[in-house]
């Protein structure tokens, strides 16, 4: 079988240079905060122009420690897509306050900015207080943001970029981490830019923001360790991570470069036969995923066909939030969810990551061919 993500073709690129950033930290031993967290830090901010950049334990605490800093709760609804990973929804359960599901666009399977006017309207309906809308860059393209600006100001909600499979994408020619209020992202190992364990960030202008999510992340600390101002989590970027992050962001352009010329490559070699990933003019994708569609019932035949190859596909997401067992709760917006519930009926995605060779894509793209062919 022919991986998937193949983790070890970069781990064998960087080589040395890995084993020494580690090397460095175990012999400071500053394994919480240390000096590598605020140089990484400040790498990731220069990388996507924001002015601040909060590293934590995960791409889910990021958005937990957002929606706490703004203190969004019980009696909030928090507005996000249906056709996401669960963490997206999760982490306003967490906080206390509803999520509504609202439609994906059929195209870019990204919230669908025309669908959050009638979920605020579904919400006040509820009794609830429409506070934020978490839009998703799903799948590596960056979401419509500039129609998700104007849809979400009429009613003052707060934006909360869920950058987590889309770090390095970009909108109008500026990379993720401007758009909206704040913006997270997760260094999860298969991510674009992944660490080797868990990890994740938060990029904002807001000074104060990332001053009270500083203190979050530090168990609500004020002046010191051991003045407590607000309730927080233990939620830190180890500093191994860091360490690791600041060699893997060295070659991140470049591998940037690789997974589009790889993307490209798959959509003109298949683009006859399948509907391939839409990418608007205006904005870039970072290929978490290179995702076809292939509709219902041939779908299961598809995958057994590539696997029979030696090539694995995956689905994301089989199944939206909406209808999952820890979600059906939560109310849908006016309009409703069907395309969300079309596209986990159809989508499949191929393998993708920058250093597929052309030869194995090309084995890939044949058994793709012949299994729609069949
Ligand atoms: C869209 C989305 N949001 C949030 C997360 C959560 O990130 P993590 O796994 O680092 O907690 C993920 C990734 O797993 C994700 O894909």
């Amino acid at each position: 079988m022919i991986p998937f993500i193949d983790v070890a073709a970069q781990r064998r690129r960087l080589g040395g240079s890995i084993d020494a950033a580690i090397a460095r930290v175990l012999g400071h031993c500053q394994f919480i905060l240390g000096p590598e967290v605020r140089a990484f830090e400040a790498e990731l901010a220069a990388f996507c122009g924001a002015k601040h950049a909060v590293s934590c334990a995960s791409g889910t605490d990021a958005l937990v420690l957002v929606l706490r800093a703004k203190g969004i709760g019980p009696g909030d609804a928090v507005i996000c897509p249906s056709f996401t990973f669960c963490a997206t929804a999760e982490v306003a359960v967490l906080v206390g306050a509803t999520p509504i599901f609202v439609d994906v666009d059929e195209a870019t399977f990204n919230i669908d900015a025309k669908a959050i006017a009638p979920a605020v309207a579904t919400a006040k309906k509820l009794g609830l207080t429409p506070k934020a809308v978490i839009p998703v860059d799903l799948f590596g393209l960056a979401a419509d943001h500039a129609a998700i600006a104007a849809a979400c100001k009429p009613h003052d909600l707060f934006i909360l970029d869920d950058a987590a499979q889309a770090f390095g994408a970009t909108f109008n020619n500026r990379r993720l981490g401007g758009f909206g209020h704040a913006t997270t992202t997760s260094f999860f190992p298969a991510k674009p830019l992944g660490c080797y364990g868990d990890g994740g960030a938060v990029m904002t202008d807001d000074a104060e923001m990332a001053d009270i999510l500083r203190s979050l992340r530090m168990h609500g600390q004020g002046s010191d360790r051991y003045d407590n101002v607000r309730i927080g989590l233990a939620s830190r970027l180890d500093t191994i991570q860091a360490a690791i992050l600041i060699e893997k962001l060295k070659i991140f352009p470049d591998e940037i470069v690789a997974r589009d010329r790889i993307a490209r490559r798959y959509s003109e070699a298949l683009g006859d036969v399948v509907t391939t990933p839409a990418v608007p003019a205006g904005m870039s994708s970072v290929w978490a995923q290179y995702t076809i569609r292939v509709s219902g019932n041939r779908r299961d035949k598809f995958a057994a066909a590539l696997k029979a190859e030696g090539i694995p596909t995956a689905i994301y997401y089989p199944i939206p939030l909406h209808r999952q067992q820890a979600y059906k709760q939560y109310p849908v917006g006016e309009g409703g969810v069907a395309v969300s519930d079309r596209l986990a009926g159809e989508v499949i995605s191929l393998p993708m990551h920058a250093y597929l060779d052309e030869p194995t894509q090309d084995r890939i793209i044949a058994a793709v061919r012949s299994a729609l062919a069949a």
